[in-house]
């Protein structure tokens, strides 16, 4: 089968396509034909060699998340799984971006029917760390959350999610046609931090009083200001830096508001998570997606051979959704 792979870190020049034999599931396992995957920016920074799971050489495989097909069902799965041949399936598992990949059974998610594989495949790392955030801040109705880089894939779910709960978004974009798209999905404002100061906004916005939380993947500048819009006892929780720039901490409202700034990794909280917790965001994910709830935006589809040339477009400013590899 073929394979995307890299031996060096880098950028997409680094990618290669290979034949490795086609995986053989074991106990508990099923083997799935990849039909989709998204490249995320966790995608991109892995191949950089700067994500926190480093790449194993040689031969790194790419991609955490994809969709597709139940082709062979391993040994001693049981028949309350439910799961069934050519069945269609999310999964979570490092290689996707392969023509088939062997998961554990207890992992996979149906792909409700409503959603094609290029929107199912983005059915792991956008939902659950939007449904997980949101739970880990425990937000009440009227409350307001600030989203930076309001415009990623991410945020446009959390923006309809809190929508539906009754909190008041404020998201930050810095491209004047993102404003509007965003006020229609539910965001109460949205602030272009090219031509306004963030602070500024969320302080008249908020009459004074800050966030009662914080989603934060930027850094730099734009870090530093949603730092300062924290609320009394505010949460902000960081879970990327697209800039690649630190932040500083405002130190007066640090003491007189007492916020919490924390990390969030959905690695970690896959990891730690009880199974029963996991089991209740993966069912709300799952309900969610089946509903309509959210809209899983797709910008550009490449076929896998093409991997490299879908890493570089993923990187382009402006994009309207995900890029997707069709993988079979
Ligand atoms: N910690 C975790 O467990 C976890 C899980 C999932 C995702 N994430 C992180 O969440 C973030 C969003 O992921 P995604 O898949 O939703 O991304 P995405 O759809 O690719 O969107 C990226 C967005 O970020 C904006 N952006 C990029 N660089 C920026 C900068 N320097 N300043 C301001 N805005 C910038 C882009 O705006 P333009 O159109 O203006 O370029 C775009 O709207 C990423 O950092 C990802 O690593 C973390």
């Amino acid at each position: 089968m073929k394979q995307i792979v890299f031996n060096t870190p880098g950028s997409a020049e680094v990618l290669s396509i290979i034949d490795v034999p086609i995986p053989e599931p074991k106990v508990g396992e099923v083997r799935v034909k990849v039909k989709a995957a998204p490249v995320n920016p966790s995608d991109v920074v892995f191949i950089q060699g700067v994500y926190g799971i480093p790449p194993q050489f040689p031969d790194s495989p790419v991609g955490f998340e994809g969709a597709g097909e139940i082709d062979v069902i391993g040994t001693c799965i049981g028949p309350d799984l439910k799961i069934a041949q050519g069945q269609r399936v999310a999964f979570a598992t490092l290689g996707t971006w392969s023509e088939y990949v062997v998961v554990p059974a207890t992992s996979l998610l149906p792909i409700p029917d409503n959603l094609s594989f290029e929107e199912g495949a983005q059915f792991f790392v956008n939902p659950f760390t939007a449904v997980a955030m949101l739970d880990e801040v425990n937000l009440q109705k009227g409350d307001w959350l600030l989203l930076t880089a309001a415009f990623s894939s991410l945020n446009k779910m959390v923006i309809q999610l809190a929508k539906k709960a009754g909190i008041r978004v404020i998201g930050t974009v810095r491209r004047a046609e993102q404003v509007q798209p965003l006020i229609d999905l539910g965001a109460e404002a949205v602030v272009n931090t090219k031509e306004n100061l963030l602070t500024d906004r969320v302080k008249s916005l908020t009459e004074g009083k800050g966030v009662q939380a914080c989603f934060e993947s930027v850094g730099g500048d734009i870090g530093t200001q949603a730092i300062a819009s924290l609320g009394k006892d505010a949460t902000m929780l960081i879970y990327g830096l697209m800039s690649g720039e630190e932040a500083k901490i405002s130190y007066g409202p640090t003491i007189f508001r007492t916020p919490t700034i924390k990390g969030f990794w959905l690695s970690r909280w896959m990891e730690e998570s009880s199974v029963v917790d996991k089991a209740k965001v993966a069912k709300q994910v799952y309900t969610i997606m089946q509903q309509g709830d959210v809209t899983l935006d797709v910008e550009k589809i490449f076929p896998l051979a093409q991997a490299a040339e879908a890493v570089t477009y993923s990187t382009q400013s402006g994009r309207r959704g995900k890029v997707v590899i069709q993988c079979g």
